[in-house]
């Protein structure tokens, strides 16, 4: 199978829309460019995944389709129209967990779950924060604190707010990356059920190309620069075109998906074989100690 453009994969008109982006960091002798020439189409209620190897910019291309950052040159769509802040309609996951910490579990959700339905009745927030707590697995932990979670837990807290928010696209930063393989599976489980059932428009970044078959409608390449130092560029979109509801179990008899990961795995690894030929590129920073909360001001974060 040809990978196809991105942009012939959605017909519809796009919910979330990436022009000829490019992005950089750093001016003068450190200008680095870390995306260039990026369209991206994502039609309302797909489900598409970015993989790519760690520090080729996977972040940055959140944080723009979040509104959380401003590219400089291209254009970031939404509905249409020039994006220019964060809002509730997008709900984000980052790769480190913005938790409250002299708040409970419950707590964390709850005010998630307030902040989006302060007018509705008591009672009936209070079982929507416990649905969501039990959703992603933590009803035994509600009452604990970040510090007293592990970092798969928090991350399950980190999501759970993301769902609480309700939100019409959820962006996911390698969400599942530091959780348990049974955890994981049971997340992805619950991700798929989400995006199926809620009609949620879903961006996940992931470095799991099974992660990205069994849950997405796409897997979209993040391709790094062919030198250390070139951006990324975004040249492939593989269509997963497997039924759902799709059974993890199931899946590693499938055809299509036996086809599928060997070609994103060829094409992956000839991607990093060509960086490799390069010279050695310097490792990804580490997450930012107080990462930013969309509308939440700046928390503190728990480690
Ligand atoms: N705030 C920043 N300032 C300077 N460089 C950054 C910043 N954030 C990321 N980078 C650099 O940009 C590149 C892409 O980073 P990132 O988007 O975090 O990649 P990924 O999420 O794929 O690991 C990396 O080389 C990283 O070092
Ligand atoms: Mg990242």
């Amino acid at each position: 199978m040809t990978p196809q453009l991105p942009e012939e994969a959605t017909k519809a008109a796009p919910l979330l829309e990436l022009r000829g982006v490019a992005k950089h960091y750093g001016s003068g002798a450190h200008r680095a460019p870390v995306l260039e020439g990026i369209s991206l189409a994502i039609g309302e209620g797909e489900f598409v995944a970015v993989v790519g190897f760690s520090g080729t910019g996977k972040t940055t291309l959140v944080n723009l389709l979040a509104g959380l950052s401003t590219p400089d040159a291209g254009e970031v769509l939404l509905r249409g129209e020039p994006m220019r802040e964060p809002g509730p309609d997008r709900g984000v996951v980052f790769q480190s967990y913005a938790l409250l910490p002299w708040l409970t579990v419950l707590e964390n959700v709850r005010l998630a779950v307030d902040a989006v339905a302060g007018e509705r009745h008591r009672g009936e927030r209070e079982l929507r924060t416990k649905e969501i707590v039990a959703l992603v697995g933590l009803s035994h932990a509600s009452d604990k604190h970040p510090r007293e979670l592990s970092g798969g837990m928090r991350q399950r807290v980190a999501l759970a707010r993301a769902l609480a928010q309700d939100p019409q696209i959820l962006l996911l930063d390698e969400p599942l990356g530091a959780l348990d393989a049974l955890t994981r599976a049971n997340l992805q489980r619950e991700l798929a059920a989400i995006a199926l059932r809620q009609r949620k428009t879903v961006v996940l970044v992931t470095n799991d190309i099974d992660e990205a078959l069994l849950l997405s409608d796409r897997v979209i390449p993040l391709e790094p620069g062919a030198a250390p130092g070139e951006p990324a560029r975004i040249r492939a979109s593989f269509p997963v075109a497997i039924p759902r509801p799709r059974d993890r179990a199931a899946l590693n008899h499938d055809i299509e998906f036996r086809k599928l990961r060997n070609e994103l795995t060829s094409h992956l690894l000839a991607l990093g074989a060509r960086r490799r030929a390069g010279r050695p590129i310097a490792p990804p920073p580490l997450p930012p100690l107080e990462p930013r909360v969309p509308g939440q001001g700046l928390p503190r974060v728990v480690r």
